[in-house]
């Protein structure tokens, strides 16, 4: 008999070894059904389900030479803040060779971020800046040109060729994108989902953009949310005065691609020449604490308004 063959270290796991195993095998008469469960329970499954080893193979195996992606994450102090850097810090600890720039909107470093970072998972950067002019709706612009700016201070893009790719914290990511961009040589684009459409996407001909479609501001010369590009940090050391401009509405994305001084012909469509979105403009709606006071009157010590959340 086989199954004494194999040592179980206690009851439990030969307990569990043989309701996973031996029970299914005694009861699976016929054909093998079309429910997949038993493959969920069993060694081999979770052997070869690694998510590390997916990433891996989808990354085939990474070079000393493979370029890594510095992903920009503004952020600011907000009720579901670390539900939305906990979301993107999953996505991100599946892919190599990245370094993950997080800029806190803050006078110093948050607590809550600090500890967070510790334990993410990722390789990270924290960063914090409040820009001193403070324009009423910056959207980041200044927290995103402190991310860059780390990267001309600390990063050899010879040593370390990379792409720099601006990723806020409350859209979702199919981890594909990751390797889509990975070899941008100049700029490279791609559509995202969500946006007063169900998708914008730069238009594609012939394997070329043309142009952009976008509901929004379709003026614009790169007409693209920030989601949806990523540039080679080769570009932010040949352009040094590069950034994002903030101070009107709507221009950050094509105030910097514009300051990169790059044409249409110069941009490496991704997705599958823009024909798919893995990328969405996705929005958390912010959670209420409307009962906070009732729950501390009703349970009082029990009941912590201090709990980081
Ligand atoms: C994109 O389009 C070009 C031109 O039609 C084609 O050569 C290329 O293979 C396409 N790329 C992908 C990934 O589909």
């Amino acid at each position: 008999m086989r199954l004494f063959r194999i040592t179980f270290t206690n009851q439990k796991s030969f307990l569990s070894f043989f309701l996973d195993v031996k029970l299914k095998t005694m009861i699976q008469v016929g054909p093998a059904p079309e429910c997949r469960c038993d493959s969920y329970t069993s060694a081999t499954y979770r052997a070869n389900h690694n998510p590390y080893d997916i990433a891996l193979k989808r990354n085939a195996a990474p070079q000393p030479d493979t370029p890594t992606i510095f992903v920009v994450t503004p952020t600011y102090t907000r009720n579901s803040q670390k539900s939305e850097l906990t979301m993107l810090s999953n996505t991100l600890r599946n892919v190599y060779f990245l370094t993950w720039i997080v800029v806190e909107d803050s006078q110093s470093k948050s607590d809550l971020v600090t500890r967070f970072l510790k334990h993410c998972g990722v390789p990270y950067v924290h960063l914090n800046g409040i820009d001193p002019l403070r324009y009423t709706k910056t959207k980041a612009g200044y927290q995103r040109n402190l991310g860059i700016q780390w990267i001309r201070d600390n990063v050899n893009p010879i040593k370390t060729p990379g792409v720099v790719y601006f990723a806020d914290d409350d859209n979702s990511y199919d981890v594909r994108i990751f390797d889509e961009m990975r070899n941008t040589k100049n700029v490279s684009v791609w559509p995202v989902g969500f946006r007063g459409a169900k998708y914008q996407a730069p238009m594609v001909e012939n394997g070329k953009v043309v142009g952009f479609m976008s509901f929004y501001g379709s003026s614009r010369k790169f007409a693209i949310d920030m989601a949806g590009f990523a540039v080679n940090i080769r570009l932010l050391f040949e352009r040094p005065k590069a950034r994002f401009y903030y101070q009107q509405q709507g221009i950050l994305e094509t105030s910097f691609l514009t300051c990169l001084k790059i044409s249409y012909d110069d941009l490496e469509p991704k997705a599958s020449n823009c024909t798919e979105v893995l990328v969405w403009h996705t929005r958390t709606k912010e959670p209420s604490f409307a009962f906070e006071a009732k729950m501390v009157q009703k349970y009082g010590k029990w009941y912590n308004p201090d709990m980081e959340v």
